[in-house]
């Protein structure tokens, strides 16, 4: 029996924020909407300067850096990703180039809404498991911009940004056994972006119906592979994350587990152990959607980030679940087994750095951005050098001969 799993994680946010009281104001909505309702209260504007390809490479480039590992030694570049610049070249061919990742490594995007990249995590650490080369590494990198309509539901719940994890046997973080993982697939239209249309059509209400009907799925096939029964789960979790695509998700999602769960217990205690095992289990892994919103793909492990950086060591040896849902709609439920001596993991992060360090825009700045359609891009090198980020290594310049530029 090998152990594979993660080594190690690196996350990258783009150096912009709108706060929710600018755009509850100019909506004519209450804050507490957004604060209360919603759980959000921050979110992550893209530059034009930037896409889904430099916070990609951003956040794999932080992740070779703090790993010290060389771009050479990747044999597998994976890309989840809804994001996508083109109908053929894949982001991870991007990415592997402007990594200067050598030719002996396969590199491909794998889509399946906000999913696609714990499919991709899960193959490769399969591949870790069976795979006759001892020292295989991959990189599996979950990128995306979440855009909606202007003055739709959806507004209040964007975001940006990308997480990189590092697959190997040994892992340093944490290992995976992925034959318990419980798994739900339904082919449904929660959530979808047809070919042309630049932003999703979403049917909201449904979408959260089916995100728990996933849930229960997924956690049913979880339960059955571990032999044990619902009311058993929460005490093999020390924590969980689930899919955020806003933080109020959290507790519609603990909220169904316990009602799942503890079908025979009283009303009061079911109340009683929901508010004691979420402040405990979930809401440590929720500062990244409150601070950014929704990154689609990267959301779940922006969860992990939150979580390793909220509780710090206190996280070592533990098991934590991970619920991963993408629209339309597959799901995975899977548990992380923690590893000790991670500290040096959690110091190496800087996403404090990255949000604290982040430059608050207006409400006509975030419209003026969001408005020029994707073949616009005012580059200005100046602005770049002042607002960038202290984990930006690559922008996006334009075009030339319809190929897309970075620097
Ligand atoms: P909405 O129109 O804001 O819904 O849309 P609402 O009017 O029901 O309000 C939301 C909450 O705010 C309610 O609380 C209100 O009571 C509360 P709840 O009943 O939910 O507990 N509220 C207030 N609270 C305090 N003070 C106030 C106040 N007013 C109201 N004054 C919706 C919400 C999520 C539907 C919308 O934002 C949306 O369409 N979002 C996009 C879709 C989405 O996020 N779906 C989630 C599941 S699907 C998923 O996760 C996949 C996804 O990530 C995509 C992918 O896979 O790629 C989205």
């Amino acid at each position: 029996m090998f152990d594979v799993g993660v080594s190690d994680i690196a996350i990258y946010i783009p150096p912009y924020y709108l706060p929710h009281e600018e755009l509850a104001k100019a909506r004519g909505i209450p804050k507490e909407k957004f604060h209360i309702g919603l759980g959000n209260y921050k979110m992550a504007i893209i530059p034009n300067w930037e896409d889904a390809i430099t916070m990609a490479a951003n956040a794999a480039s932080h992740l070779l850096e703090k790993t010290g590992t060389e771009p050479d030694e990747i044999r597998e570049l994976v890309v989840g990703t809804e994001s996508s610049v083109d109908h053929s070249k894949p982001i991870a061919s991007f990415v592997h180039g402007l990594l200067k990742i050598g030719p002996r490594c396969r590199s491909y995007d794998i889509k399946h809404a906000c999913y696609g990249g714990s499919a991709g995590l899960v193959s490769c650490i399969d591949r870790a498991y069976r795979i006759t080369d001892s020292t295989y590494k991959a990189i599996v990198i979950m990128t995306d911009i979440c855009r909606y309509d202007f003055g739709s539901p959806g507004e209040p719940t964007q975001g940006a940004g990308a997480v990189a994890l590092l697959v190997r046997r040994n892992p340093c973080l944490f290992s995976m056994d992925t034959s318990l993982n419980g798994i739900f697939t339904k082919h449904v239209f929660d959530f979808w972006r047809p070919i042309g249309h630049d932003l999703p059509i979403v049917d909201g209400e449904y979408s959260i119906e089916c995100y728990l009907m996933a849930l229960e799925g997924a956690i049913s096939h979880f339960c059955y592979n571990l032999g044990i029964k619902w009311e058993k789960l929460l005490g093999n979790l020390d924590y969980i994350i689930y899919h955020l695509p806003f933080g109020k998700m959290a507790t519609k999602a603990h909220r169904h587990l316990i009602e799942i769960a503890y079908k025979d217990l009283d009303s009061e205690s079911r109340e009683a152990l929901y508010t004691e095992t979420y402040y405990k289990k979930v809401a440590p892994g929720l500062l990244g959607v409150k601070e950014v919103g929704n990154i689609y793909t990267g959301s779940v492990y922006m969860g992990l980030v939150s979580l390793l950086e909220t509780e710090g060591d206190k996280v070592e040896g533990k098991n934590v679940g991970i619920f991963s849902y993408g629209s339309g709609c597959g799901a995975e439920f899977f548990l992380c087994h923690m590893k000790s001596g991670i500290d040096k993991i959690i110091r190496g992060l800087r996403f404090k750095e990255q949000l604290d360090g982040r430059k608050k825009i207006t409400f006509e700045q975030y419209t003026q951005i969001y408005s020029r359609s994707c073949e616009e891009v005012d580059y200005y090198p100046e602005e770049v050098q002042i607002f960038k980020g202290p984990l930006t290594r690559f922008v996006f310049t334009g075009f030339k001969d319809h190929k897309r530029q970075y620097v």
